[in-house]
């Protein structure tokens, strides 16, 4: 699938997290070469600042639509204004926690949601080019101490998320081996970088120790994750909308395992070689919490990449240490960002913008 062949790519979610760097990649750094429709219904999740700079240098080749996927009608009329021909879709509810305490949102976006996105691409006929749909590891459930999730591990999702994420999954699949549709599916691990919310593990602990709050760490801290560096993830899923094989799924995974506790323990060192710990704190890892566990907490992720990297030839180029010191640095550098997703402030700033 060669970017030449989409002239109108849909993207969702493209003011939250992976989103937005995925639009900032293929605007600054890809070769795409046609134009970007970025809807987005501004959850607290989503942020038009994390694009100002974008927007600014690129708004001719990228529209910002505030709609919520779940309005199908609000869907079809962009699809026929801007002929869509391809789909990138990120948007989600995509906090594990959030999803234990209040599941119907992510029931209602992460899988009717998609649905709707579905029925449009299908009803736009021959024209349409590709629907690629940025999924997670989670579908997999957990690992113990050894093994990897490949393509061909059985889903088994533990939370009220990740068994959103493995129902809009099956609904991608199933309208390719159904209509046809042209689909490619991607099974990402744990992303870190720029412009994540913080209240996700890295950003979290990153803010927490700067402001010498407590930071706590589930259970014993022994989970492991396998971290990706946010910018590799978004070039492996151009990879592969540019040369995945429709109806395939990829795994894409970071290679960089870590548990809980040595990567918060790698946070504070950073924090505190930067200069940037609380005053009165000796140092950042005493500030470090056991609390009580997420209920249904999987213990491992770990993914095999063999199938992106042998058929599409793509790989991580960040390390966990290079890409760590870069995030929690990006974090130091725009703590007026920080402020404004925190406080809200920025929700004040969309409604005179978009109402
Ligand atoms: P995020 O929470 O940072 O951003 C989600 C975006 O979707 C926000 O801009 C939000 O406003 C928007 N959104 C939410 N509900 C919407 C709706 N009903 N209609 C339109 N827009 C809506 O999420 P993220 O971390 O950037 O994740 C993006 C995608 O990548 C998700 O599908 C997630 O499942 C997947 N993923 C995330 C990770 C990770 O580590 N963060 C890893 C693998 C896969
Ligand atoms: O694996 C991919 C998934 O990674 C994505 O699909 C999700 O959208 C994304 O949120 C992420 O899910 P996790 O649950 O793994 O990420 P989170 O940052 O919430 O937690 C990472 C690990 O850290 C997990 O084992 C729980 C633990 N944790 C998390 C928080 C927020 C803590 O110990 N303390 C915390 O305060």
């Amino acid at each position: 699938m060669s970017d030449k062949q989409i002239k109108n790519l849909l993207v969702t979610g493209g003011c939250g997290f992976i989103g937005s760097n995925f639009i900032r990649y293929l605007l600054e750094e890809s070769s795409f070469s046609g134009r970007i429709i970025n809807v987005d219904k501004l959850t607290y999740a989503g942020n038009p600042e994390s694009l100002s700079d974008i927007m600014a240098m690129h708004g001719s080749r990228c529209s910002f639509e505030k709609l919520d996927i779940c309005d199908l009608p609000g869907l079809e009329r962009v699809f026929s204004d801007y002929s869509v021909d391809g789909v990138a879709h990120f948007a989600a509810e995509s906090h594990v926690d959030r999803s234990i305490a209040s599941p119907g949102v992510f029931i209602d976006t992460n899988i009717r949601g998609t649905f709707n996105l579905l029925e449009c691409a299908r009803k736009a006929g021959d024209q349409f080019k590709l629907f690629h749909h940025v999924s997670t590891d989670e579908v997999y459930g957990t690992l113990g101490k050894s093994g990897y999730f490949t393509e061909a591990t059985p889903y088994s999702p533990n939370s009220p998320y990740a068994a959103s994420k493995a129902a809009s999954d099956h609904l991608v699949r199933a309208c390719h081996k159904t209509y046809g549709l042209p689909v490619t599916i991607s099974n990402c691990s744990n992303n870190y970088g720029p412009f994540q919310f913080p209240e996700k593990l890295i950003p979290l602990m990153v803010l927490n120790a700067m402001e010498g709050k407590p930071l706590p760490v589930y259970g014993d801290g022994s989970n492991v994750r396998d971290w990706l560096y946010v910018r590799d993830h978004c070039i492996g899923i151009w990879t592969i909308m540019e040369r995945g094989t429709p109806g395939r799924t990829y795994n894409i995974g970071g290679g960089c395992e870590m548990e809980n506790l040595a990567i918060v323990g790698k946070i504070c060192d950073i924090i505190d070689n930067a200069g940037k710990k609380a005053p009165g704190v000796s140092s950042s890892r005493d500030l470090i919490t056991f609390v009580k566990d997420r209920p249904g907490h999987d213990f491992r992720y770990a993914i095999d990449c063999s199938r992106i990297n042998q058929e599409l030839g793509w790989r991580p180029q960040e390390s966990l240490e290079t890409g760590l010191e870069k995030s929690v640095l990006w974090y130091f550098d725009n703590m007026e960002w920080v402020r404004r997703i925190r406080t809200g402030d920025y929700l004040n700033w969309i409604e005179t913008h978009y109402g």
